[in-house]
């Protein structure tokens, strides 16, 4: 762990399986890691790697059926549901999760009025981080009427609103071109580092991976903390090893 960092999360042989159509569905089968103050850690792996279920663990939104999660940095994580009004954790889930009968600036005031903060001083926040993340002229529309990359952005927005210790990002750039991508994730980088945040990235996107510090590779449900970005941790063979990013491409070696 760096220096000045503390320990935000500590999980050990973290196992999920859901229930689907009579089967059973293993989406994660050992994952075991520690997430400190300073890390910023892009999640690399294929679609139904077990991503989006390992970073709902995380958020303390599921639970795991087997294995242990801690949070000993973020008081109140053990005890508190989480949600848009926690101020630990902040995820931007891969699906829209934006209320629609909201304006996006409402939208992105949210977690700091569902805290308690005052209407004023909430749309403050939330005009600076929509003007952060270069959506500031959409305060006024509604979920309906913005794209679904704009829609990713002023989820990122939102995530920094309640000023987290940890944020979440799920695939947050899926939907923008590589240059609006790459420049949100500049951003929110930006952001972490000036507000002493973590960020966990789930990404396809080598060019995002390559900006974080740490990648965790998650193949079929199985984590890798340490290897190099496409090793795979069990005997998988190489033409799985070239899809770390997911959809067949072959890429570099990020780490
Ligand atoms: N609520 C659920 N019910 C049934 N199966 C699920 C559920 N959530 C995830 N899964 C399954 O678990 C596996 C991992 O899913 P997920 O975590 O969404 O992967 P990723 O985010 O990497 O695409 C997939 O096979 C998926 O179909
Ligand atoms: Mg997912």
């Amino acid at each position: 762990m760096a220096e000045g960092s503390k320990l935000l999360v500590v999980a050990r042989d973290l196992q999920r399986s859901f229930a689907f159509a009579g089967q059973k569905v293993g989406a994660l089968a050992s994952a075991s890691f520690e997430i400190a103050s300073t890390d910023r850690i892009a999640l690399a792996g294929p679609s139904g790697s077990g991503k989006s279920t390992l970073l709902a663990l995380i958020a303390g939104l599921d639970k795991p059926d087997v294995g242990t999660i801690a949070w000993p940095g973020l008081p109140g994580r053990s005890s508190q549901p989480v949600g848009l009004a926690s101020s630990d954790i902040a995820l931007a889930f891969q699906a829209p999760s934006l209320i629609p009968s909201l304006t996006v600036i409402a939208n992105a005031a949210l977690p700091h009025m569902l805290r308690g903060g005052g209407a004023g001083e909430a749309e403050e926040r939330a005009a600076a981080a929509l003007s952060l993340f270069r959506v500031q002229d959409l305060a006024d529309k509604l979920p309906e009427e913005i794209s679904g990359g704009q829609a990713q952005r002023v989820v990122l927005a939102r995530c920094i609103v309640a000023r987290p210790d940890l944020i979440l990002a799920d695939e947050p750039t899926s939907q923008l071109d590589h240059l609006n991508g790459m420049a949100a994730i500049e951003a929110l980088l930006g952001w972490t580092a000036d507000n002493k945040c973590a960020v966990v990235i789930a990404t396809h996107d080598v060019e995002v991976a390559r900006r974080l510090d740490r990648t965790w590779t998650i193949y079929h449900g199985l984590l890798d903390t340490v290897g190099p970005l496409g090793h795979v941790p069990s005997a998988q063979g190489g033409a799985e090893r070239e899809t770390a990013l997911g959809n067949g491409h072959a890429v570099g070696r990020v780490a």
